[in-house]
């Protein structure tokens, strides 16, 4: 078999030539390679995935998954990985698997349920707390890296570059007032909810929200974010913060206004030279 070092793999692929962890059972039909470990044909019952250019792998074809079609991609990966164990309780997910309002769960965070489908402004809307409060009864203060020093006033300049992006780009950075809050980078419904061609329910949601955010580990990372290295770079000399550490390993982004690993939302408020 080729050497994998040579194979290009699709940016933000599934990590391959990995031991099975004992907690893990790999279903029979699933052949492991030589060493126990997965491997191309481990997942793709497609013949010589390894050496084909992937843009001309047939993604379509039942058995691209072994054993496929699925009809979720989620279903395809709990072959492997422990369905119950993935599944938090995530208020978040606010579709029922028919696709409808789990409109009990809407309360969490509004004092009336609101029906997307009537005409609204968002003013008619009334919180159980402040904006700039709703999610410290759930979530911490300090959620992640940046988040805390990001909990302040924008000053002019920043409030000109935010108006205009989204009048340009029909997305939402809602402030309060001039205040950022977790809202104004994070979208807090499932994609769905909201209706997405309205600016305010545009956001970012690369896989099922209850697998949630995927940082990557793996080294083939790199390559992917070459690109936007130099960039985040600039920005780290000029804060004196390495952030791309923390920022570039994300794989897959969920309830965010817009996609931050390749540094769109940064830059909606940040300016630095490309
Ligand atoms: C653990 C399972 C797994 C293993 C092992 C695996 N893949 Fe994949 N592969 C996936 C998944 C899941 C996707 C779909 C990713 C996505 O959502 O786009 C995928 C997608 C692909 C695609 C299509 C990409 C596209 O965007 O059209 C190619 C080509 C591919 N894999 C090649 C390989 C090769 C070559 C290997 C071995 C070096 C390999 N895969 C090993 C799970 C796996
Ligand atoms: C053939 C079995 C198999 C399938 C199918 C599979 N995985 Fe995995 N996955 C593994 C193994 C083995 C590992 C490595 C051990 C570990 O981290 O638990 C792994 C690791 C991961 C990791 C951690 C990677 C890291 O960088 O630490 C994520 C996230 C993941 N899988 C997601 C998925 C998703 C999403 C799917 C479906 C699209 C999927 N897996 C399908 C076997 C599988
Ligand atoms: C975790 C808290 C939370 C939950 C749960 C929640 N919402 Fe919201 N909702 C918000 C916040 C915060 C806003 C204002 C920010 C925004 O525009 O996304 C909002 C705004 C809205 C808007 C107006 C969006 C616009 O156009 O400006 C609608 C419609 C809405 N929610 C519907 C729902 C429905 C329906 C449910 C239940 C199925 C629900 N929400 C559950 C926090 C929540
Ligand atoms: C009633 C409790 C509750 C409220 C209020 C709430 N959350 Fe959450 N949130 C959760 C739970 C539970 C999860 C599932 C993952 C976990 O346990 O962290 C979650 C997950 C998330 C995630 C994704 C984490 C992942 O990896 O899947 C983000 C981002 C998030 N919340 C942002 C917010 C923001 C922003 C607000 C305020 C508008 C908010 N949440 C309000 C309970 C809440
Ligand atoms: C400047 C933008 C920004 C602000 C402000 C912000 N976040 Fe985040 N948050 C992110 C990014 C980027 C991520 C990682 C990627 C993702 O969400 O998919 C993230 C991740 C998260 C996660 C998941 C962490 C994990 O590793 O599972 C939670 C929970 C969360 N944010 C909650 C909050 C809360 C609560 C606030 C307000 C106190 C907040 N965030 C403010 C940008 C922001
Ligand atoms: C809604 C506007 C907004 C967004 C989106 C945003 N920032 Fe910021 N950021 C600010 C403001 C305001 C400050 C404080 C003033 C300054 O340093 O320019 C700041 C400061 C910072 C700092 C310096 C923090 C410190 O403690 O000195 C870093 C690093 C940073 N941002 C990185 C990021 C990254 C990475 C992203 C994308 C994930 C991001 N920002 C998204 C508005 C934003």
């Amino acid at each position: 078999m080729a050497s994998h070092a040579e194979v290009k793999l699709p940016p933000l692929h599934h990590v391959v030539d990995i031991n099975v962890p004992e907690s893990m059972t790999v279903p029979e039909k699933f052949p492991l390679n030589k060493k126990g470990q997965i491997d191309c044909k481990t997942c793709h019952d497609v013949k010589n995935i390894e050496e084909t250019p992937f843009d001309e792998v047939d993604r379509d074809a039942d058995d691209f998954f072994r054993q496929g079609p699925y009809q979720q991609i989620t279903d395809f990966c709990y072959q492997c990985h422990d369905r119950e164990s993935n599944q938090r309780e995530n208020i978040h997910r606010l579709l029922d698997d028919k696709g409808e309002l789990k409109k009990q769960q809407c309360k969490f965070c509004h004092v009336e349920t609101p029906d997307p489908e009537e005409e609204y402004v968002r003013e008619d809307f009334e919180f159980r707390l402040l904006p700039q409060k709703l999610c410290l009864g759930c979530h911490l203060k300090t959620p992640h890296l940046n988040a805390n020093n990001h909990l302040l006033e924008v000053d002019d300049d920043m409030l000109e570059r935010i108006k205009k992006y989204e009048r340009k780009h029909q997305v939402s950075i809602p402030l309060n007032g001039k205040l950022i809050t977790c809202i104004s980078c994070h979208a807090v419904h499932e994609k769905g909810v909201l209706d997405m061609h309205k600016a305010a329910g545009k956001q970012v949601q690369d896989r099922d929200l209850e697998l949630g955010i995927g940082y990557e580990k793996h080294a083939w990372n790199n390559i992917v974010q070459e690109d936007k290295k130099s960039r985040l770079k600039k920005l780290a000399e000029h804060s004196g913060q390495e952030i791309e550490l923390s920022y570039q390993r994300i794989k897959y982004e969920v309830l965010l206004r817009l996609p931050a690993k390749d540094g769109t939302l940064c830059l909606v408020c940040h300016k630095f030279d490309l």
